[in-house]
């Protein structure tokens, strides 16, 4: 199985800038054997890059940061699961921010999850702890504990390695994946974890050569 490393750019980054971005990828050498890169930006920025990726034939994914809990329609202001299906390969879902400042209950998410799954698009599902529900078809389940994010201060590694524990135990089948504070600095404790396959970075991926540089310790290392 591939790592996982998802790139979570948030509300951040121009046109201008995510041109850079991925001209920067364009001059190194992108292909990891054993990773999977996916990066996630702001909905216009995810057209800029499906369209140098296809220009430049280089070899990650992309994904959305949200969908809509609905079909194409009249619902103003959100994008379709089957819209940003022509764009992206993944979608996060459920990521703390959401369920915080626009209310996404469990419910929605359930709806969303179904959305993106009939639109092929694989999910990458954040949760909390073990306590949250994992909903059936997802890809990747990411461990977001809300004060490890932007913090500069990641969970505990021996915690990190409790929680994905029981995550294994409730679904062996989804890739695991650990987010919250990692940079290239703070990524080798959880890189030796049983059962930990990637991680969701915001902060440490906004810069091509930090977001590179963790892919290249994410390739070296054996992650299970
Ligand atoms: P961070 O964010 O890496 O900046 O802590 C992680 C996330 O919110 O997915």
């Amino acid at each position: 199985m591939k790592k996982l490393l998802a790139a979570n750019w948030k509300s951040h980054k121009t046109a201008d800038q995510t041109q850079a971005f991925f001209n920067k990828l364009t001059e190194e050498n992108i292909s990891f054997s054993q990773t999977e890169l996916v990066i996630c930006p702001s909905y216009p920025s995810l057209s800029i890059a499906a369209r140098i990726r296809a220009e430049k034939q280089l070899s990650l994914s992309l994904g959305g940061q949200n969908v809509s809990a609905f079909p194409e329609g009249a619902y103003t202001g959100e994008v379709a699961a089957t819209q940003l299906a022509e764009f992206a390969e993944y979608v996060i879902i459920g990521h703390s921010e959401r369920r915080r400042y626009f209310g996404e209950t469990d419910e929605i998410l359930a709806e969303k999850v179904k959305q993106a799954i009939e639109a092929n698009l694989k999910v990458i599902l954040c949760v909390q702890d073990e306590q949250d529900p994992i909903f059936n078809g997802v890809d990747a389940v990411a461990f977001e504990p809300v004060s490890a994010i932007g913090t500069g201060n990641p969970d505990d590694p021996d915690h990190v390695a409790q929680v994905l524990q029981r995550l294994y135990e409730k679904n062996s089948a989804v890739r695991l994946l650990y987010g919250g504070s990692v940079t290239p600095d703070t990524i080798s404790p959880y890189l030796d974890l049983v059962h930990l396959n990637g991680f969701l970075v915001g902060g440490a991926s906004l810069e091509a050569d930090t977001f590179l540089s963790l892919a290249q310790l994410c390739d070296t290392q054996n992650l299970s």
